[in-house]
């Protein structure tokens, strides 16, 4: 008998339960339904501390490849803290090889984003079988061209500044669209491309507010009177730049600013008397039923995931390379962001259709 502890961890995102179904049918199928039991893990690592298990049925696996969320729960539980003892008292990582222990588990799958494969590089150190899924909306995990949930978002947010074509159209508007991406700008990029964004606005490339209210005057001259900018949320201009990271939040805080939609759209209108607004979908980027592009990622990492249990290959997390799906070792990818580089295809695509990233 196998005993198989599934977790999800960090911000949630479409794809999640189908990839915990492609697993967990694939796990059924390779070693045969009598021979394997699954032990679902509340709320991701903090379940894992506090022993929140349960062990599940194959009919629990079916009826959610097309479901949003997370049929576990998950809960943001910072890497930074796993060694720390707070004021619980509570060790995390004993605790969470305890529960192990108890829960007789065979192997751990995470399933999560750039901060759960820290802590399961971590758990993998301290002799734990783990795997990873990368998951995450930003695609900003090391080592894997895509992660389950990015594709649904690009589609939701390329929906959302579609939509917002007609509207800047018919009032002659500037439109700041905000999108989810605290360091890294893919999603950004992608959808802004997608849906036909006239600036792009992403961490990696500082921007200028001159240089943006330059562009909305040159589009409007050329005869469009509303130009559309997407905006990551981490975007910071070329002031914040030169600042440290926590520095930068400080200032923004005193100002009242969590991003820099508002402050963008509020300059662009001053330098150029042109009526702007901000849209901020949100939550939403990660919310409902996968796409179908996801759906077909999630079951493919999930069925890897299985193999590698099967192949006692442990240590590693699934990714996709070149367009197949294989692994790479936690600890060559952990704690490494994948970030937008200056020269990546499509920056240079979106430069060369003359969409201005404002720098
Ligand atoms: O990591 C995914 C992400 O969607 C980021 O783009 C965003 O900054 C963050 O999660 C917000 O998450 P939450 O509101 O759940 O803390």
């Amino acid at each position: 008998m196998r005993r198989i502890g599934i977790l999800t961890s960090g911000g949630d995102c479409p794809g999640l339960n189908a990839t915990i179904r492609g697993a967990a049918k694939a796990c059924y199928q390779l070693f045969g339904t009598e021979n394997v039991e699954i032990v679902g893990i509340s709320d991701g690592y903090a379940g894992l501390i506090n022993n929140m298990c349960k062990d599940m049925k194959p009919s629990d696996f079916s009826g959610i490849l097309t479901r949003g969320g997370t049929i576990f729960g998950t809960k943001r539980t910072p890497y930074k803290k796993m060694r720390v003892i707070e004021e619980d008292n509570v060790d995390k990582v004993k605790a969470m090889k305890e529960t192990y222990k108890k829960q007789r588990l065979d192997c751990l799958l995470t399933l999560g984003g750039n901060g759960t494969h820290k802590t399961a590089n971590l758990l993998s150190q301290e002799g734990l079988n783990v795997i990873g899924l990368p998951k995450t909306i930003d695609n900003d995990i090391y080592g894997t061209s895509v992660t389950f949930g990015f594709h649904t978002a690009v589609d939701i947010a390329t929906d959302v500044i579609d939509r917002l074509h007609s509207t800047a159209d018919s009032h002659d508007r500037i439109m700041v669209v905000e999108i989810m991406g605290n360091k890294a700008g893919w999603l950004t990029l992608y959808s802004g491309i997608a849906g036909g964004a006239d600036m792009i606005v992403i961490p990696e490339i500082p921007f200028d507010t001159d240089k943006l209210a330059e562009a909305c005057v040159k589009r409007a001259q050329s005869g469009k009177a509303f130009s559309i900018l997407a905006v990551a949320e981490g975007a910071y201009d070329k002031e914040e730049a030169k600042l440290k990271k926590k520095e930068r939040a400080r200032l923004r805080a005193e100002k009242g600013e969590v991003t820099a939609s508002n402050r963008i759209a509020k300059e662009i209108e001053a330098k150029t008397g042109m009526e702007t607004r901000v849209c901020v979908p949100g939550h939403m980027l990660r919310g409902g039923s996968p796409s179908a592009y996801d759906r077909v990622l999630a079951t493919k990492f999930g069925v890897r995931a299985a193999q590698l249990i099967k192949e006692g290959k442990f240590g590693y997390t699934v990714a996709m390379v070149k367009s197949v799906v294989t692994e790479n070792k936690l600890e060559d990818i952990a704690g490494k962001p994948k970030l937008v580089p200056m020269d990546d295809q499509l920056v240079i695509t979106a430069r060369d259709i003359g969409i201005s990233f404002g720098d």
